[in-house]
């Protein structure tokens, strides 16, 4: 999907017109950006893609906004799209990584976001901001990530063709294909405010109640925009992912889901490192 020779995490433009369209995004942003974001705050936005969410904080009264994007096609549309709304913005373009304001910020959104803390470079973003930022700590919006993980029995064949390939699914959707196996478990939380794990790593003993073929997981990554005054919340679209080696298991076996990766490593690092083993399967009879 990427360009030839761009880092893999580049979106481009044409890209950004999906997320603008994603309303269960845009909506949870505006609504957390509108109650988090006062008149007079300092405002920096990491990643800024289109500038809609720097825009968001500009209506909302913040004293200032700054906008840092790394691609210059994506920097130059957000420059024009905010100038043409008359936002006092400056968008910088540069390596949020390197990105070190020159006074204190109250708020600093960052949207660099994929299911499973996968592909983007989020968690490696904020940890160099707060490394480099030596003023009074700011709210983090996103404030925090959790990440569930779910076994469950996916019908990887489309007409006719059988092929184990990762795939996303939107949540709000009935999902005919997948059969959940158990019910979801939550093995990571991210506080952006806090020390932030430097891996992505599940160790969950699930107890079966569905029986059937596991074949994959499903990764769940929620997060929290705001908790105050009350919690904004933006669940991603599940990621599901096959198992290197399908199983039968039965309601009541004990199942072990296993997996580590970095934040911002792709999917297939992720798939490399999947194991799922039953511990006990459920006595007959
Ligand atoms: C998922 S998009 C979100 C864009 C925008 N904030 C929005 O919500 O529509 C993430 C953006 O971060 C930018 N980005 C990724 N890594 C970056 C980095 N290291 N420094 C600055 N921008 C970066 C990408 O080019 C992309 O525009």
């Amino acid at each position: 999907m990427h360009h030839k020779g761009s880092p893999a995490d580049v979106i481009p433009l044409q890209y950004h017109a999906q997320m603008l369209l994603d309303e269960r995004r845009m909506g949870a942003f505006q609504d957390a950006i509108m109650r988090v974001v006062g008149p007079g705050m300092r405002v920096l936005e990491l990643g800024a893609g289109t500038g809609v969410l720097a825009h968001f904080a500009a209506v909302a009264g913040a004293a200032s906004v700054t906008a840092v994007e790394r691609e210059l096609s994506v920097y130059e549309a957000a420059s024009r799209a905010l100038a043409a709304h008359g936002d006092d913005v400056r968008v910088v373009h540069g390596d949020a990584r390197s990105f070190t304001p020159s006074g204190p910020v109250d708020v600093v959104i960052c949207e660099m976001l994929h299911v499973g803390l996968l592909r983007e470079r989020q968690v490696e973003v904020i940890r160099a901001f707060r490394s480099s930022y030596d003023g009074p700590p700011p709210l983090y919006l996103p404030c925090a990530t959790i990440q569930a993980v779910q076994p469950v029995s996916q019908n990887f064949t489309f007409y006719g063709y059988t092929v184990a390939a990762p795939l996303f699914q939107e949540p709000s959707v009935t999902q005919s294909r997948t059969v959940e196996l158990a019910r979801p478990d939550v093995f990571q939380s991210f506080f952006y405010g806090d020390e932030l794990p430097s891996s992505c790593a599940g160790n969950v003993v699930f107890v079966v109640q569905t029986g059937g073929t596991l074949n994959a997981v499903r990764m769940i990554t929620k997060n929290l925009l705001t908790e105050d005054p009350e919690p904004v919340e933006w669940l991603m679209n599940y990621l599901v992912v096959p198992l290197p080696e399908p199983t039968e298991v039965a309601a009541g076996d004990t199942v072990r889901i296993r997996f580590a990766y970095r934040p911002g490593d792709e999917i297939p690092d992720l798939m490399a490192s999947l194991h799922a083993e039953v511990l006990s399967p459920a006595t007959s009879g």
